[in-house]
C-alpha cells in the first residue's frame, strides 16, 4: 500500500536520528535498517550491539511484523538492557506505517 509507504516515511523522521535506510546507509548510533523486516535480529555488519541485543539474537530472535510492532511500541520493556533509546511509537498505526515503510527497503 504505497500510501502507508508514504505515512512510514514520515514515522521514520522519528527514527532518522540513529538509523538509516537505503542505497549507501551505514551504521550510526543505531544499525542500518536495509532488509530489516523478517531478518534475524542483530546482524548488522561491524555494528556492536548491546548485550541483550546479542543475547536475543542467539536465541534466534527474527523481526517478524509481530516482534517489530512489540519491539516499536515500547523498546525498553519489550528488551530490558536495549540500548535503542527511543520511548516507542504510541499510535499502532504509525507502528504499521514504519513496518511498510521498512518493507521497502529489501536488503
Ligand atoms: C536497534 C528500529 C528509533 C537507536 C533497532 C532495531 C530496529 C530498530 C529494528 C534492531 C536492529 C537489528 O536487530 O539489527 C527503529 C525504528 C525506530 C528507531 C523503526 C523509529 C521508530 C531509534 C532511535 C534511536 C535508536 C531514535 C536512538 C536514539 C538504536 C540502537 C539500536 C537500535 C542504539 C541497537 C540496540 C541494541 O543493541 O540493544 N532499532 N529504531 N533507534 N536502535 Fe532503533
Amino acid at each position: 500500500d504505497p500510501e502507508l509507504v508514504k505515512a512510514g516515511e514520515k514515522v521514520f523522521k522519528k527514527c532518522k536520528a540513529c538509523h538509516q535506510v537505503g542505497e549507501g546507509a551505514k551504521n550510526k548510533t543505531g544499525p542500518l535498517l536495509n532488509g530489516i523486516v523478517g531478518a534475524a535480529a542483530g546482524q548488522a555488519e561491524k555494528y556492536k550491539y548491546s548485550k541483550v541485543m546479542k543475547a536475543a539474537a542467539e536465541e534466534g530472535l527474527v523481526w517478524s511484523e509481530e516482534e517489530l510492532a512489540a519491539f516499536l511500541a515500547k523498546p525498553k520493556a519489550y528488551m530490558k538492557g536495549t540500548k535503542m533509546s527511543f520511548a516507542g511509537l504510541k499510535s499502532e498505526e504509525d507502528i504499521q506505517a514504519v513496518i511498510a515503510y521498512l518493507k521497502s527497503f529489501p536488503q
